[in-house]
């Protein structure tokens, strides 16, 4: 779905949220999210915390994930959890175990490990079950990633555990990542992609020539995926 700019692209994906959050409660009693990083989602997370969004959401029963991490502490400036708790957790009354924070502080192999227990334990999951999130939102690099899934990385052929952390040459960092195993299982996949930059990686995805581009990987069992795209991201697709 093409939208015109991020605030289109946030309305579109809180209005998703929303609708999502209120039928799984309805059904489940509870609705599982994992929440995307970068800088695109922000706008996203600010409007989810207004009144007009916020005010229609039970947040007793909302379980917030993410679906990846920079392994730095909370307050540090690259840290996804800051970003979210500055758009979004400081505006709302939402209860503290309900927030999964994936510790990006301590050791990565033990934070993936320690995040996988908490995914097991909210899920009450069996040994080999794979949690179903209710929505999962993504977004992209201009090289094809999504979450923390970088191409050529090991965690791309992580097929039994749920969280990877993985070392990232070209920013020269660690990182913690929900895994494909994982992602494919959730029940609504969104990628939120804005910005002229990734025009070039969404055309040669939704093309299907960037078919070995982690992203393109994204293809869940059963579940529905949504491509939300700014006019600027989408580029001359689709008129091609
Ligand atoms: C992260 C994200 C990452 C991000 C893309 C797009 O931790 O950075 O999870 O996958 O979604 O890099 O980032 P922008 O939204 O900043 O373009």
């Amino acid at each position: 779905m093409v939208c015109r700019d991020v605030e289109g692209l946030s309305r579109r994906a809180a209005e998703q949220f929303v609708a999502l959050a209120q039928q799984s409660i309805v059904v489940r009693g509870r609705f599982a999210v994992a929440l995307s990083g970068g800088s695109t989602p922000r706008a996203l997370y600010s409007l989810l915390a207004t009144s007009e969004f916020s005010g229609q959401l039970d947040w007793r029963k909302i379980q917030l994930f993410f679906g990846d991490e920079r392994c730095v502490p909370p307050d540090h400036g690259e840290s996804n959890y800051r970003m979210v708790q500055q758009s979004l957790l400081a505006k709302i009354v939402i209860p503290r175990e309900n927030v999964h924070r994936m510790l990006g502080e301590i050791e990565p192999a033990k934070a993936a490990a320690t995040y996988e227990d908490e995914i097991r334990k909210t899920f009450a999951l069996t040994a080999n079950q794979l949690p179903r999130f209710d929505l999962i939102f993504l977004g992209l690099g201009d090289d094809g990633h999504t979450a923390s899934l970088f191409p050529a990385s090991s965690a791309l052929r992580e097929t039994q555990a749920l969280v990877a952390s993985t070392y990232v040459e070209k920013f020269q960092a660690h990182r913690l990542t929900l895994t494909l195993p994982t992602i494919n299982n959730a029940a609504q996949i969104t990628f939120l992609i804005a910005g002229q930059t990734k025009a070039a990686v969404v055309k040669a995805i939704l093309a299907g020539q960037g078919n070995e581009a982690p992203a393109a990987r994204v293809q869940p069992t059963e579940g529905e995926l949504t491509w939300l795209i700014t006019a600027d991201a989408a580029g001359d697709f689709g008129n091609s």
